[in-house]
């Protein structure tokens, strides 16, 4: 869903008011509420909400009123009208005049939560929507790399920067954390974006082969070399060459690459001739480098000329806020390209998820989720729908938080939850409901006070 998608509750009566803003303020949302339509009129102006729901019944403007006047400035807010059971003539008439959708009171919560629950998650399924265009149309931009958590935004931040310059970058993370991505979109934002992207995986070929691809050869140099043939350096001239799995290179191969980052040149394999290169190296691995680099298996120049800028990609563990965004993100393109309704994941399913250990990380919850969507039977997905390693898995392993002595009001905070899972016998889905929170929440609050059940 959006983040904290604002609700305007619209209605002359205050209880009404109250009770819907706590309501929906536990499910999440950000509210605020109006008594007049006049007053609805001039915060929609101020708040730009997502979605405004009002009473039609209201003295002076009613809601059909503010209706109209709102859809002529904000076509395509959504707009819910509540009315009392009498009345569902007025309901017809406001559908007719642009409301997406009323409720009749007395109504029942879930009912409630259920509409605007439909309507918040159309909108993100039409915003997928245009990013799996730009996915058709092969534009890797930074927005394609799912996540808001605080890593992932500082990692967008710096991704940018470093694309602008133009010096060698080096991508370091685990596998299936979007090294692939990353370099794609260093691509995009860099002033090479028009000029080619070549990428090589180093692990995949053997060696003599491997400099054949990268330098080119001439005619001859080997058996089966029956004709000269360009190399990757020769294809990505002015553009960027991806070097993945850079720790495969052999020691020899590694010189050979110094020797064009130092003096943007190099040899075809059996020419004499060398050959000026204006390419920017971008290389990425999952090895500990420095660690190969004590070991001798990777020269200490090529490692620190590679490592100006290095990008460090965090594991999926390290950001469990971005575990639900990026199951959605899968959801809807696997919805998008079997061309049926969207799934979604049942709150145990989301608590499964966000709490289990990835060391596949992206990958691996790409293909589990993509498991779970095609065995689970009708639209929701349950926590049998995914394996059965996943679903003994524990929390993983996480520090104490820090004793700060004074209680304040998180240390209370932190107390009252413990004291709750306890109650539930650490159930996290009971104790979230009790909590009055969601589960998500739950299991972020549960790592960020280091919270554990043997305490
Ligand atoms: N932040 C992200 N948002 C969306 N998809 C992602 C993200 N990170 C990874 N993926 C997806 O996960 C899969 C693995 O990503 P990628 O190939 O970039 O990982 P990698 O770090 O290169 O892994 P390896 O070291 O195994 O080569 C891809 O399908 C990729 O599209
Ligand atoms: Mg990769």
């Amino acid at each position: 869903m959006t983040k904290n998608p604002r609700i305007l509750v619209v209605d002359d009566e205050e209880s009404m008011c109250n009770f819907m803003e706590i309501m929906l303020r536990k499910e999440g949302y950000t509210v605020s509420t109006a008594q007049s339509g006049k007053a609805a009129v001039s915060l929609i102006e101020q708040e730009n909400p997502d979605l405004v729901i009002s009473d039609i019944m209201m003295p002076e403007m009613s809601g059909i009123d503010l209706l109209v006047e709102t859809k002529k400035r904000h076509e395509n807010l959504h707009f819910v009208v509540m009315t009392a059971f009498a009345s569902v003539d007025s309901a017809v008439d406001a559908l007719k005049r642009g409301a997406d959708d009323y409720i009749t009171k007395p109504f029942k919560v879930d009912e409630i939560k259920h509409v605007i629950k439909n309507l918040l998650e159309n909108d993100q399924l039409r915003s997928e929507n245009q990013k799996l265009k730009d996915e058709l149309a092969g534009r890797f931009t930074l927005d394609k790399f799912i996540g808001n958590s605080e890593v992932v935004v500082r990692l967008k931040e710096l991704v940018k920067q470093i694309a602008s310059s133009d010096s060698a970058v080096l991508i370091l993370g685990e596998s299936g954390t979007g090294k692939d991505l990353i370099a794609r979109a260093i691509h995009s934002h860099s002033r090479r974006c028009d000029q080619p992207f070549v990428a090589i995986n180093c692990g995949a070929i053997p060696e003599l082969l491997l400099e054949s691809e990268l330098f080119g050869h001439k005619k001859g140099s080997f058996t089966g070399a029956f004709k000269d043939k360009d190399g990757l350096f020769q294809a990505a001239d002015k553009g960027i060459l991806f070097l993945d799995e850079i720790g495969n290179l052999t020691i020899s191969l590694q010189v050979k690459l110094l020797r064009v980052l130092e003096s943007q040149e190099f040899t075809p394999v059996g020419s004499t001739v060398p050959v000026k290169a204006d390419v920017r190296l971008v290389a990425a691995t999952n090895a500990d480098l420095e660690q190969d680099v004590k070991a001798g298996r990777f020269r200490a120049d090529l490692y620190y000329r590679l490592n100006v800028l290095p990008v460090n990609l965090p594991a999926l563990g390290q950001r469990r806020d971005d575990i639900i965004l990026l199951a959605n993100h899968f959801l809807a393109k696997l919805a998008f390209k079997h061309n049926c309704a969207p799934k979604t994941l049942d709150e145990d399913a989301e608590s499964l998820i966000i709490a289990a250990d990835w060391p596949g990380n992206v990958r691996e919850l790409e293909n589990t989720i993509t498991r779970a969507f095609l065995l689970s039977k009708g639209s929701v997905i349950k926590t049998v729908d995914f394996p059965e390693k996943l679903r003994s898995s524990e929390p993983a392993e996480i520090s104490p938080a820090p004793d700060t002595g004074n209680p304040t009001l998180e240390s209370i905070e932190k107390a009252y939850i413990f004291w709750v899972l306890s109650q539930t016998n650490w159930q996290k889905t009971k104790a979230a409901k009790l909590l009055g929170i969601d589960a998500s929440t739950l299991y972020r609050k549960i790592e960020r006070y280091g919270l554990k059940k043997e305490d």
